[in-house]
């Protein structure tokens, strides 16, 4: 095996990352990259470098990490948690929060963002921001956002939250300073959350690339991190694994895709969060442009026509889906694709609507088509690796602190 081969095994093993979201062209260019920072041209002395040099290897590996995330990223989840929050509130008590993965930043951010418009006062809570990258932690940790980064955020929110600075935004300091960043290993063994238990633990967007391994250890190390009564909030594409096992309950609204251990919530507060019950920390939630309406500014432009209609077209089939009507969803999607082979949205609504219906096989080829058509295509992505990473059949998830012996705990998954 040559060197690169294997650092990039090496890779593999500390991230427990799937082979396939370790691609050897990435790595390849995070080479480059550090060869051009460091000013070297031998690609081979290079490569002993970072065999040899743990600082090295950990820049190298910053540069292979799939870092993508947003301000208020699904929206639903930071509803969701002031209200949830509120409710098992104790006096006095600092609500602790774990966001696990947290990239560079924004995701924490707007869980501060959320509690402080929903009247969180000072002092009332804390969030503790981990990942592996120093890379993304030193840009968390700054704060400092390109313009169409923050384009997400609503004006308001913006302007309340973040101040200019030349042609980017700053996170305020009365925002910053309920966020303190750690850097961690999430899929180790030996993982300690900074200041465990918390009360609710976002853990979105990592799950989906692990291997089987992986996923058992984050989930141990989770919940070893979260309160025995404690929310689970994770990504769209891990919802339906953590829904699977029987120890985890879905808590609405729909869209959050959070949980909270079975039993450890009385019922009647799983109303938290619905639209009805729910107070509105978040008053206007803006449409993705996707549903919304859209007219043709000249309606003689054949491709906006074209768009317009394929958008109609797609957000019916969605309507169709979401009704439950999956054949008939199916059918009309699959006539779409056949006149318009090109179109992303409709391979990915496809897939998710064959993924639905028990045809998983199909489901991952019509994702992966969506993500060649649009490499920028994260859902689709996403849902790849969720395929990919699902179990044949319902995968037991390891047993948490609250249901094992402390010190019982070992370093190979737990099987319920
Ligand atoms: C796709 S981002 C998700 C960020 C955020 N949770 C979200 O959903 O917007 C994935 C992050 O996971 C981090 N990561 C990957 N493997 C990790 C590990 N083993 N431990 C901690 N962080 C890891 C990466 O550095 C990256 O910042």
């Amino acid at each position: 095996m040559n060197l690169s081969a294997h650092l990039r095994d090496r890779l593999l093993r500390e991230l427990a990352l799937q082979d396939e979201f370790l691609d050897p062209r990435t790595l390849r260019l995070a080479a480059a990259e550090r060869m051009a920072i460091l000013e070297l041209k031998d690609e081979t002395s290079y490569w002993e470098q970072a065999a040899d040099s743990d600082v090295e290897l950990a820049a190298l590996r910053d540069g292979c990490l799939v870092a993508e995330t947003g301000f208020f990223r699904d929206e639903t989840p930071f509803s969701l948690l002031p209200c949830w929050a509120q409710a098992r509130r104790h006096s006095g008590e600092t609500l602790r929060i774990l966001s696990a993965p947290c990239s560079t930043g924004e995701e924490p951010y707007s869980i501060a963002i959320a509690l402080l418009e929903s009247g969180w006062k000072e002092d009332s809570f804390v969030i503790d921001a981990v990942d592996i990258s120093r890379t993304v932690l030193h840009a968390a940790q700054r704060g400092l956002y390109p313009t169409r980064r923050v384009q997400p955020l609503r004006t308001d929110r913006k302007e309340r939250f973040l101040q200019r600075s030349g042609a980017s935004w700053q996170v305020r300091p009365e925002v910053q300073r309920h966020v303190r960043f750690h850097e961690r290993n999430l899929t180790q063994p030996n993982f300690s959350a900074p200041a465990a238990p918390y009360d609710a633990v976002f853990c979105r967007n990592l799950l989906v690339y692990l291997t089987e391994a992986g996923r058992h250890q984050l989930q141990a190390n989770l919940l070893q991190s979260l309160a025995s009564d404690g929310l689970l909030i994770v990504g769209h594409a891990e919802a339906a694994q953590i829904g699977r096992h029987p120890a985890w309950v879905s808590m609405p609204p729909p869209g959050a895709f959070a949980f909270v251990r079975r039993g450890a919530v009385p019922a009647e507060s799983l109303a938290i969060g619905t639209a009805k019950s729910a107070p509105s920390p978040t008053p206007e939630i803006s449409l993705p442009s996707k549903t919304r309406h859209r007219e043709p500014s000249d309606p003689t432009t054949a491709r906006l026509s074209q768009d317009t209609a394929a958008t109609a077209l797609l957000d019916r089939v969605e309507a169709l889906a979401d009704a439950g009507r999956l054949s008939e969803a199916g059918a009309l999607c699959a006539e779409w694709i056949g006149q318009h082979p090109s179109n992303s949205r409709a391979h990915y609504l496809l897939g998710l609507i064959r993924s639905a219906d028990g045809h998983p096989t199909e489901a991952r080829q019509l994702f992966a088509t969506a993500l060649r058509l649009d490499p920028h295509n994260h859902d689709a992505r996403l849902h790849l690796a969720a395929e990919s990473a699902a179990p044949k059949k319902p995968s037991p998830l390891p047993t948490g602190p609250g249901l094992v012996p402390p010190g019982k705990r070992s370093a190979t998954p737990h099987r319920s």
